[in-house]
């Protein structure tokens, strides 16, 4: 058998190269420090029997048409694959592997890091700081809200929002969710979570947070009517995928003070930022850092080079998304 062609496209942390530089894959890796062109990212793919791929790569039919008949694997390198075309890919009988639970610490620290910095003001401080601004301590400057016996709303209780859920119990918050199915009975004792519907979460929680992968159905989930729900002192924090939130209408509602605040970390459409967001004091905006430590972005390449190397050797992926597929068979 020739030698596995791996692509990978875009770099990622050396541990992880080396993991494929240990095997006998005949590697590429992307020289660009940037997201490839869709014509590049075409071009690299070709001929390639596993590709390991970054969240800004689209992998759809053009894609896969591009890589050929021979790709039996695409790994990519983040938890979430909204990227990625999953039912065109398993039509053809390509796995597809995602990085779960090894981002899951680093992503609910940044969700509880955006509650802190929203709810006391963190970001507006900083601002006011450096901006030079005369200040001084006095009883009613930037007061912000408490957490203790506030209620926390989990919207959706995977793995990260039940990071977020034990984090928020430790600040004294008390816990509520939802999510299409009921999570375990002990996870619900460990977190005294209470289950409700999106729209009783939305009317009770003082911060709503956002941990649901983007789908069709979960697109603009949080428009101008999710936030009309919410308490007019609550706080949107969303670590998921930025189309979950309509940004115009979140704009909208902070304008008005329709809510107290929010803190993203991801946007509807990366790199770029709502105007609208940008001219407000009552938001905290940061690019996409949930996962980004030295420690998880190795874990999560790492996790996706070992996903490769598994298929390409006819083995079970670790972490597939469509384990329907079988690695050794086609459609
Ligand atoms: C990052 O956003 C991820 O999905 O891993």
């Amino acid at each position: 058998m020739p030698a596995p062609r791996i692509v990978v496209t875009r770099r990622i942390p050396e541990p992880a190269l080396d993991l494929l530089r240990g095997s006998d894959a005949d590697l590429w890796i992307s020289e660009h420090d940037r997201p490839l062109e869709t014509g590049e990212l075409h071009q690299a793919v070709s001929g390639a029997d596993a590709v390991v791929s970054l969240l800004h790569d689209r992998v759809d039919d053009a894609f896969l048409d591009a890589a050929g008949p021979q790709l039996r694997s695409v790994s990519n390198v983040a938890v979430g694959y909204d990227n990625i075309d999953v039912p065109a890919a398993t039509a053809r009988g390509v796995v597809v592997t995602n990085t779960p639970g090894v981002l899951t610490e680093a992503t609910a620290d940044i969700a509880m890091g955006l509650v802190l910095m929203a709810t006391r003001r963190l970001g507006e401080g900083e601002r006011l700081m450096r901006s030079g601004t005369p200040w001084s301590w006095h009883m009613f400057f930037m007061l912000g809200s408490g957490l203790q016996g506030k209620t926390i709303g989990i919207v959706g209780l995977g793995g990260i929002g039940r990071a977020v859920a034990r984090r928020a119990r430790s600040f004294g918050m008390r816990v509520a969710y939802t999510s299409r199915t009921p999570a375990d009975p002990e996870v619900e004792a460990e977190l005294e979570a209470e289950r409700m519907t999106l729209d009783e979460l939305l009317a009770q929680a003082d911060i709503v947070s956002l941990h649901l992968p983007l789908s069709e159905e979960t697109r603009h989930l949080i428009g101008a009517e999710a936030l009309g729900r919410m308490k007019s002192d609550a706080y949107l924090i969303n670590t998921a995928r930025g189309p979950v939130v309509d940004e115009a209408a979140l704009a909208d509602a902070l304008k008005r003070g329709e809510i107290a605040g929010a803190g993203l970390d991801v946007f509807e459409n990366e790199p770029d930022v709502h105007p609208g967001l940008l001219e407000l004091e009552n938001v905290v905006l940061v690019p996409h850092l949930g996962s980004a430590t030295k420690e998880t972005r190795t874990a999560m390449a790492e996790l996706a080079a070992r996903n490769a190397l598994a298929v390409a050797a006819g083995e079970p992926a670790l972490t597939p998304v469509n384990p329907e597929v079988s690695p050794g068979s086609r459609p």
